[in-house]
């Protein structure tokens, strides 16, 4: 039996989960309501947050696993990308545990640990699959091979479709992060109502900065003749900016599907809950004779069970690091 004790800490959201044999035991995610106020995550305040959430985070995860800190066998964190202050809190606690307790530590990959959320629920893909993960802080198209065999096959060249959600909300006046709101709106309105350019990006990438820019002058532009614009046409608006997010989205993926040959497909990362997407996603894979998958929601956005059942994976490939392992900001894979 392997009990592994995960922490995910690269953003804002504080997270300890358990994972025995390959099963998560228990996922407990705290979010940050500090940076609610200033339109985006502020890097010292999340760090703060994260050192006085860390300790109550993972004696929940423990006690509602059912788990002893002694029978834990191995100490996993977030390495990287992310912020790199709220990466140290995590990694420091993780090293502390595994050197008190004489455990192994296992450093994981933020983004292999969003495609390997697929592999949580019951109902998981077998290889190869392809996984598009779309987050606050990356868009990718990723090759799984296997368990950690995995390849970006394309990605965004500029903003990630998250903050492509989330700069359209801040532009249209709604609160940070946007894109719940987006979507919240967009159910109720006409996606055909108003027309946003797509990018003509060759190849696998994608790009949503044009986007941005013609949303901002169409604002601007609509606000000279009716000052109520947006507040009139919310709805519409953020149905019309979806629909052209989504099919950014999925033309791609769809074009990685055929390149490949690869029918089973996942999506993953914060996004993946858009109901727009969720829908357009089953419709053409439905369509394209998919398999389809998408995490439970609690698996999509930032979380440690998705840290702990990819650490799993490496504990099965004896892949450890020693105490001298640092995060990193940025990496690659
Ligand atoms: O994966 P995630 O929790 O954090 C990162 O690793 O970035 O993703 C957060 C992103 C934010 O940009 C947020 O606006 C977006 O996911 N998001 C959504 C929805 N829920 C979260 N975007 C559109 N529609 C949603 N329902
Ligand atoms: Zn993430």
């Amino acid at each position: 039996m392997i009990t592994i004790l995960a922490i995910e800490s690269s953003c804002d959201e504080t997270s300890a989960a358990i994972c025995r044999d390959g099963k998560i035991l228990s996922n407990v995610i705290v979010n940050q309501s500090v940076h609610e106020k200033y339109g985006g995550v502020v890097p010292e305040l999340a760090s703060r947050a994260h050192l006085q959430n860390i300790v109550p985070v993972v004696d929940e995860a423990l006690a509602s696993a059912g788990c002893q800190l002694s029978t834990v066998d191995a100490f996993s964190f977030t390495q990287s990308p992310g912020l790199i202050g709220a990466l140290l809190v995590g990694a420091q606690f993780a090293k502390s545990l595994s050197l008190a307790l004489d455990k192994p530590l296992i450093p994981v990959h933020h983004m292999q640990a969003h495609v390997l959320a697929n592999l949580i629920p019951a109902n998981k893909p077998g290889f190869p699959f392809l996984c598009l993960t779309v987050s606050g802080g990356h868009t990718q198209i990723v090759l799984c091979e296997d368990f950690l065999q995995m390849k970006i096959i394309g990605q965004t060249l500029d903003d990630a479709a998250g903050e492509a959600f989330d700069k359209s909300a801040k532009l249209l006046g709604l609160p940070y992060p946007g894109g719940p709101l987006i979507d919240k709106h967009a159910r109720a309105g006409d996606p055909n109502k108003f027309k946003f350019p797509e990018p003509q990006i060759p190849g696998l990438d994608f790009s949503f900065s044009g986007l941005k820019t013609a949303i901002l002058y169409f604002i601007q532009n609509e606000k000279q003749k009716n000052e109520n614009f947006v507040q009139q046409n919310m709805n519409d608006i953020c149905a019309s900016i979806q629909q052209r997010i989504v099919s950014i989205l999925l033309n791609k993926l769809r074009k990685a599907a055929e390149q490949t040959g690869i029918k089973n497909i996942c999506i993953a990362g914060g996004v993946s809950a858009n109901s727009g997407l969720r829908k357009a996603f089953a419709e053409t894979g439905e369509h394209l004779g998919w398999k389809t998958f998408i995490p439970p929601f609690e698996y999509c956005t930032d979380n440690a069970g998705m840290i702990a059942i990819t650490a799993y994976h490496k504990y099965l490939a004896a892949e450890f690091a020693d105490l001298s392992v640092s995060p990193s900001a940025r990496a690659e894979w």
